[in-house]
């Protein structure tokens, strides 16, 4: 019988998931279907409990429910527990698994997509909501010294303190960046999606260094047209650019590998992606 598996959130409609997943079951072999829910915005439990009642094997979880499946979930793997939020849900007998692959998606494409190594490097994190939360740790973990910026400051340094034993980090506001560089800047907030970019330092003159380093990765963990983000670190003289893509590519790829114990081949599907 062919696993059923869906991609659950509010908005759904622009998901790129099913067209992932099922690149990913066709280059691997795997029989199984995956489609996406629309879940009513204060009926995500019912709407999940119902799903895993007809079968459902597992699911990815999206905006705005992550913080309700970490709730949801009856075991936790460590890094879902650390980000505070899970995306992918797998269901058995023992339960509701919750594990979260947005940090390890996003730790993969920078270091293995794109060949930036995070060891050392001086990564500045602008955000301090759900979606930086989920990627603290793996950064932490790659080796990188970290600093998280937000534009409401003592967010910034809570979660510095929340995540202070497990490598370098500090909070900042955006104004005491002035004056420091970056080999990696990393957007977590939703500004994009507004259509604006967080305010950050910026070169004027000539000769003036900006908050990039020579080298610098600008990295928006967005994806579509160009973000503000992007075209502003393009104009300050950024030497690399990316998008979410590769990093949405790679989460799912590691809940598939969660839910199917496969590893399916990113590369081609993060190309395609890029065409459509
Ligand atoms: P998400 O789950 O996408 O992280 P969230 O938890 O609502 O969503 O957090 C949104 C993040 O984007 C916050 O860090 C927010 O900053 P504040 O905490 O100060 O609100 C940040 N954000 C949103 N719009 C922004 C903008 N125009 N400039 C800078 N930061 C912005």
């Amino acid at each position: 019988m062919t696993d059923r598996y869906a991609v659950i959130g509010n908005p759904i409609l622009h998901s790129k998931s099913p067209l992932i997943h099922t690149q990913f079951a066709i280059q691997t072999g795997q029989d199984l279907s995956y489609e996406a829910v629309l879940a009513p915005l204060k009926g995500f439990r019912d709407t999940v409990q119902t799903l895993r009642g007809e079968g459902y094997r597992g699911l990815n979880v999206t905006v705005p429910f992550k913080f309700e499946a970490f709730q949801l979930a009856t075991q936790l793997t460590k890094r879902a527990q650390s980000a505070q939020a899970v995306n992918t849900l797998k269901f058995d007998d023992g339960g509701i698994m919750g594990d979260n692959t947005d940090g390890v998606g996003l730790v993969t494409d920078i270091e293995r997509n794109l060949g930036f190594i995070l060891q050392g490097k001086r990564v500045l994190l602008m955000g301090a909501g759900g979606a930086a939360y989920g990627v603290v740790s793996p950064l932490l973990d790659a080796g990188s010294i970290l600093i998280v910026a937000n534009r409401t400051e003592d967010k910034a340094h809570l979660l510095a303190a929340a995540f202070n034993a497990r490598g370098s980090i500090r909070g900042s506001s955006y104004e005491a960046l002035a004056g420091l560089q970056f080999d990696c800047v990393i957007n977590a907030t939703s500004s994009s999606l507004a259509g604006s970019l967080p305010p950050l330092p910026q070169h004027e003159n000539v000769g003036d260094t900006g908050i990039f380093a020579p080298d610098a990765l600008a990295y928006d963990m967005m994806y579509g047209q160009e973000t503000p983000f992007l075209r502003f670190a393009r104009e300050q003289g950024a030497a690399r650019l990316a998008d979410g893509i590769g990093m949405l590519v790679e989460q799912a790829a590691e809940s598939f590998f969660l839910w199917r114990n496969v590893r399916p081949d990113t590369a081609s599907v993060i190309s395609r992606l890029r065409l459509t």
